[in-house]
């Protein structure tokens, strides 16, 4: 690969998260030789602007990381150039197409999806669409199943499939990945991994931030599609997935798109029983007052800030395990997790057992720390003349048990994404027909919300979403993970 395009360069997510990655990559040394980094934006500046900028928003990161190297920056720097361009016009393109050169060229497009179109019809014709070359596309890819399909038409016109890498970046993070190694590279999980031994999946993503100044995006797609189509049906699908027979792109796919033919489709009758729609009002997080959505927005608004939704995997595996999800803003904590709960013992033989057995519990923890921990019971030390129980938590990964072998520092999930798109690999992606299944599953969650009585509920920032979130697994005897041991 001879260079990497950043459409959108200047952005929040290129200052935020790519340029650190890429930065990450080069301090260890990952990046092709000859690899030309060139950021395109409409801004009017010259290279030693961007270049000054790019080293303002990598430096405070890496120096916090203990990974700043001024030989690090000075061969990043080597690679890094700039172009003013409006990337929806072809003959804009073309100096961009010089500065590329021969060499084959991933594009980047971190700008709004609603340009996305335009902008791929504009790259094939100056000549940045050819047979080698990639494109990765940000999430959200359209709004609803028609909208993908638009500008994934456009982008296929463009591109093949083969070519284009849609980037959902909870694939990138280091214990989803984990999550694999551990189902499919232990036997002992894997006997157990189905309705005769697990009860129930929990999948939760709560996030401390409010919508703040991301309203005008935010507005428009809501909790749902911002999060749930995209993060948490990924999550689900490599927890529900069957083994594929290989960790070849295609492979992992496949199994990913059966999971999500296979989900149970939510009706207008259902919805009231397995969703839940919520907007925050004025409440207090992590101990400051913090506004309502309405309020930051200036207007009320019907999106839902909060979704919490019971989905059903209509298959051999997974047939009467219910697997439920939340995501919000403005919750209590920042926590995410996957919890694979498994069944209660079938009978005890503990006399003074008064629910002191807990069943075992799974907990796959990505956010704040990353972990794999399985809960067991255990004989508490001591001379009592009944036996006593309590659970452990054993670590599974490195978490815990091994500090040695723990990473440095936490790597951001664009890392390993931005080094699989330069090198190809399209395991970590999304296929078309994923993102078509996943769309096609939110729409019908969407259109069975139609109705005055699905109105997000009111709830105060810093709770876990509305009171119906704790009834949609109270009523079926379960109970969310608190996250207390
Ligand atoms: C993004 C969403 O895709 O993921 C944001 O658009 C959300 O709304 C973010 O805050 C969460 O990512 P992470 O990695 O912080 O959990």
């Amino acid at each position: 690969m001879a260079a990497l395009v950043l459409f959108g360069g200047g952005g929040d997510l290129a200052m935020r998260m790519l340029l650190p990655s890429l930065y990450f990559l080069e301090h260890d040394g990952l990046l092709a030789d000859g690899l030309k980094i060139i950021g395109a934006a409409r801004s009017d500046e010259s290279r030693d602007e961007y270049v000054a900028k790019v080293r303002a928003s990598v430096e405070g990161k890496a120096k916090a990381d203990d990974a700043w190297s001024d030989e690090a920056w000075s061969r990043m720097e080597a690679r890094l150039d700039y172009l003013a361009v409006d990337a929806t016009s072809a003959e804009s393109l073309k100096p961009l197409k010089d500065k590329v050169g021969d060499g084959a060229c991933t594009s980047f497009l971190a700008v709004s999806p609603s340009l996305y179109a335009r902008i791929v019809t504009a790259m094939r014709a100056a000549g940045l669409a050819e047979a080698d070359d990639r494109v990765v596309l940000e999430k959200p890819v359209g709004r609803d199943l028609e909208t993908f399909r638009e500008i994934d038409d456009a982008v296929a016109d463009a591109f093949s499939e083969q070519q284009v890498f849609r980037i959902d970046h909870y694939l990138g993070k280091e214990t989803v990945q984990n999550l694999i190694a551990l189902r499919f590279g232990n036997t002992i999980f894997e006997p157990l991994w189905n309705n005769l031994s697990i009860d129930h999946v929990q999948i939760t993503v709560g996030e401390t931030v409010g919508v703040g100044d991301r309203w005008p995006y935010y507005d428009e797609y809501g909790a749902l599609r911002d999060m749930l189509q995209n993060h948490m049906l990924q999550l689900l699908c490599l927890v529900a997935m069957e083994p594929p027979s290989d960790l070849d792109p295609d492979s992992v796919r496949n199994e990913k798109v059966k999971v999500l033919r296979s989900l149970r489709p939510v009706t207008h009758e259902e919805a009231e029983r397995v969703t839940v729609r919520g907007q925050y009002v004025a409440g207090t997080v992590e101990g400051k007052p913090a506004k309502g959505y309405d309020e930051e927005r200036g207007a009320a608004s019907d999106t839902e800030t909060f979704v919490a939704i019971r989905a059903d995997i209509d298959n051999w595996r997974w047939a009467g395990v219910p697997f439920f999800m939340r995501t919000g803003k403005r919750l209590p904590e920042k926590r995410t997790e996957i919890v694979i709960q498994f069944k209660p013992l079938p009978h005890s033989i503990f006399d003074n057992d008064r629910g002191q057995v807990q069943a075992n519990r799974l907990v796959i923890a990505l956010q704040p720390e990353e972990d794999i921990s399985l809960s067991v019971m255990n004989k508490k030390p001591g001379l009592d003349q009944r036996m006593q129980l309590q659970p452990i938590q054993m670590s599974l990964s490195w978490g815990q048990n091994d500090k040695e072998s723990r990473p440095p520092r936490r790597r951001i999930a664009y890392e390993r994404l931005l080094l699989d798109a330069l090198n190809g690999d399209s395991t970590l992606f999304v296929r078309r027909d994923e993102a078509e299944q996943a769309w096609k599953w939110v729409d019908e969650v969407s259109d069975a919300w139609e109705g005055a009585a699905f109105k997000p509920k009111d709830y105060a920032a810093g709770t876990w979403g509305p009171q119906e979130a704790q009834y949609l697994l109270s009523r079926t005897g379960r109970q969310w993970n608190t996250g207390d041991a």
